[in-house]
């Protein structure tokens, strides 16, 4: 490196990893507010141990042996179907989610399961002691001598030490807390985050160990957020919930070797993550009976249905411009449904406050839950119940009318085995629903018809 040359510094986005050369106040990548920080651009990184260092391997795909045997099972079923089957060895996997989510605990209970497997694990903490992690250990079960654990920071020994002992899955808990000694600026900085994880990348890809990175979720500060590396590695989970309640969802967003989309549901407990097999009743938990504005929808989050419970609060304004808010669905969407129900049925909602809640906690973005949405507000709005053995589901589109939506018979299956008796479904699926035994299907071409059916 040249010494005679002024260091530089340049801005990074801490949300998204988008670099400038000035500070600007919002990204012009992902549109977010005051999230530039300043580092200094002078990166030092030894490339030891590439895989320059070997003769390439070059291979028909006809000649390339792959198996499902490949993927390592945890035995945790719902981790292992968000994860396409199992883990893939010398994969990067990124888990993300907020501080105090329950990641450490997740990724503990992974390497509990698998060392039970006699799959060799080395989990770094960056965050934590020893005793610390071993108190947490005692809670969740007993540990196999396969597992073992170490307190570092230090990226460049972390890759030493690796490849000195090759166990078959490495956590890092978290990369906001790792450094390199070539990176000068503070760990958790874009350009530390960003290339820790090359060298983590190095370590899975070079040696065919599985890896696995915590990254915390930030809301402000220089600390660099999981989104800068999503691009890099291999797959993407998110660990999402309420911190308040007991249950947690975990969310693949991006995979390179199985489906995204996929959730697994999990209830924190004293003794940790406990699997929940079936969600839907379990979203459906401690309904209210007979109050107006709620109804339950479907939603398809991967190859699974979930039964889920809408909340709508219609009251009039008490000030000029009326509320609308929305959790664990888009505002926008409560906007535009809102808007179809004045101009398309005739429901004056202008002067009222609007909220909508999807129960549990879960965030929903499919549109099939529009039709149930819809039906809550005027459910609210009329103070009108809608029977609790009813379901609805379909898209509406802009001029009122209800649309088909993927996977029907999936959803409706699933709504007969948790008792529901009326299911309002979209006019397009008559064909493929003829006969359906147990429960009534009422099909609807649009809000004004469903509406007409609900009560
Ligand atoms: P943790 O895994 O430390 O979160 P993260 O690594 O994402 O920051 O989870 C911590 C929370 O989980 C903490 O609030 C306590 C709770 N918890 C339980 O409720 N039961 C348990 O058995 C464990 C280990 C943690
Ligand atoms: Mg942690």
């Amino acid at each position: 490196m040249n010494k005679n040359v002024k260091s530089k510094s340049v801005f990074f986005c801490t949300e998204c990893g988008y670099e400038s050369a000035k500070w600007m106040g919002q990204c012009p990548a992902c549109k977010n507010w005051n999230t530039f920080s300043e580092e200094p651009v002078n990166v030092n990184v030894s490339k030891k141990g590439s895989f320059s260092d070997k003769p390439p391997v070059i291979m028909k795909i006809s000649e390339i042996s792959m198996t499902e045997e490949d993927k390592i099972t945890t035995g945790i079923t719902e981790f292992d179907r968000v994860m396409g089957g199992g883990i893939v060895p010398g994969s990067l996997t990124l888990v993300g989610g907020d501080p105090g989510i329950g990641k450490s605990t997740l990724l503990l209970q992974v390497c509990m399961h698998l060392g039970r497997k006699n799959n060799r694990i080395l989990y770094i903490s960056g965050e934590e002691s020893l005793k610390q992690i071993k108190m947490r250990a005692v809670r969740l079960g007993d540990f196999p001598d396969a597992v073992e654990l170490m307190c570092e920071t230090n990226l460049d020994r972390i890759e030493e030490i690796v490849s000195l002992r090759k166990p078959d899955t490495v956590i890092i808990d978290s990369i906001q807390t790792m450094y390199l000694d070539g990176v000068s600026s503070a760990p958790g900085s874009v350009s530390q985050v960003r290339e820790s994880t090359g060298v983590l990348m190095r370590i899975a890809k070079g040696l065919g160990i599985s890896v696995f990175i915590v990254g915390h979720v930030t809301k402000e500060g220089t600390v660099a957020g999981p989104r800068v590396l999503e691009h890099m590695v291999d797959t993407v989970l998110y660990f999402e919930g309420d911190r308040h309640a007991s249950y947690r969802i975990l969310r693949g967003v991006k995979n390179r070797f199985g489906a995204t989309d996929e959730i697994g549901v999990f209830e924190m407990r004293e003794n940790g993550l406990n699997e929940v097999l079936n969600p839907s009743e379990f979203m459906l938990n401690g309904r209210p009976e007979g109050a107006g504005g709620c109804i339950v929808s479907c939603s398809m989050e991967g190859t699974r249905p979930i039964l889920i419970e809408i909340q709508a609060l219609v009251s009039p304004t008490n000030f000029g411009i009326p509320r609308r808010q929305a959790q664990g669905t888009d505002i926008n969407k409560l906007n535009l449904l809102m808007a179809v129900l004045e101009k398309r049925v005739g429901i004056s909602l202008g002067n009222c406050d609007a909220y909508v809640n999807i129960a549990g906690g879960i965030k929903v973005s499919e549109p099939a839950i529009d039709l149930g949405i819809v039906l809550s507000i005027v459910s609210s709005f009329r103070n009108k119940p809608i029977p609790a053995d009813t379901i609805a589901f379909g898209e509406v589109g802009l001029s009122g009318e209800v649309r088909s939506v993927s996977q029907i018979e999936g959803r409706i299956g699933e709504a007969r085995k948790l008792g529901f008796k009326k299911c309002i479904v979209p006019e397009s699926a008559r064909e493929s629903l003829k006969n359906q035994k147990g429960i009534e299907t009422v099909f609807v071409k649009s809000v004004a018809d469903a509406i007409n059916c609900a009560f």
